[in-house]
């Protein structure tokens, strides 16, 4: 039985499909106080339960532990967790003193109710070890070459920084042709980055910038703005996770995106493809 969360409801009926498994009905309220309550439809008794709920607000993080709480009420035998985003993963350590590591106190939470979890392109792959129960990466970053237009010319698909490169070449072997490159980041603040060029040649290519997090906008469009520099044609932005907060859009429209093409991990109108097969084969 796949149980969604109110921020997952796309993924968990594409889930429901790609695996025959059942799709329960769930409801989501809130108390004129502010406190949600959840209820999970259907019977569970010693079934084994596929809660998949993405975590980018405070009040999600609640309701997957109502969930979770809700399936072993109701008898669930075995409740694997799927976190299509992880909020807080970013919060992976104290930076400063006094500062919590709120990535592990989320995974602890979770792992109260969980016997395992899955966690889709965590920002960084060992977010995993906080978890008190086996927990694993998903990576649906070969989803991203599917939307992708198939005329792409002399494609260059671009991280905008080292640690996106893996990301680039997974998306770029997909796709099936293209060359990668990366280019240095730096970050200011949390709105503002610095993009170091690489000598990586754009004029007259299509570009591909690839990144598993789209939040603010500005890492991508710091990085159009260098590749418009350099005369790239089309440049596209490719993400798991289409955060896309505040003004993202705007930023990005303003620096010259051709598109944006993000999975369904989270539910936006950039949502191109799912990764319900990815996860499916994991379960
Ligand atoms: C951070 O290192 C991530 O990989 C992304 O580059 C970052 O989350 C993007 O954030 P923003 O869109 O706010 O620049």
């Amino acid at each position: 039985m796949i149980v969604p969360g109110s921020a997952s409801q796309s993924l968990s009926a594409a889930l429901a499909a790609e695996t025959g498994l059942p799709l329960a009905g769930a409801s989501y309220e809130r108390f004129p106080d502010g406190e949600g309550l959840v209820t999970v439809e259907g019977d569970l008794e010693g079934e084994r339960t596929v809660v998949v709920a993405a975590t980018p607000t405070d009040a999600a993080h609640v309701e997957l532990l109502q969930l979770q709480d809700a399936v072993r009420e109701a008898g669930a035998d075995e409740v694997v967790t799927v976190l299509p985003y992880m909020g807080y993963a970013r919060q992976d350590a104290s930076f400063e003193a006094g500062q919590p590591i709120s990535a592990r106190a989320v995974a602890r939470a979770i792992s109260t109710a969980a016997d395992r979890v899955l966690v889709v392109n965590p920002h960084k792959r060992w977010v995993c070890d906080f978890f008190d129960v086996p927990a694993e990466p998903v990576d649906a970053a070969p989803r991203l070459a599917e939307p992708l237009p198939a005329d792409l010319d002399d494609p260059l698909f671009l991280a905008p920084d080292e640690n996106a490169l893996s990301l680039a070449e997974t998306v770029r072997d997909a796709y099936g042709a293209g060359e990668t490159d990366y280019f240095e980041k730096h970050r200011l603040s949390g709105t503002e980055v610095e993009i170091a060029p690489s000598d990586a040649a754009a004029a007259g290519r299509d570009v591909v910038a690839v990144d598993d997090i789209v939040a603010t906008g500005s890492t991508m469009s710091e990085a159009i703005a260098v590749l418009r520099d350099r005369d790239a044609a089309r440049v596209f932005v490719a993400c798991v996770h289409p955060v896309l907060a505040g003004s993202a859009r705007t930023k990005l429209a303003n620096a010259g995106v051709a598109g944006i093409y993000g999975t369904d991990t989270l539910e936006r109108a950039e949502s191109a493809v799912t990764a319900a097969p990815t996860i499916a084969e994991r379960l």
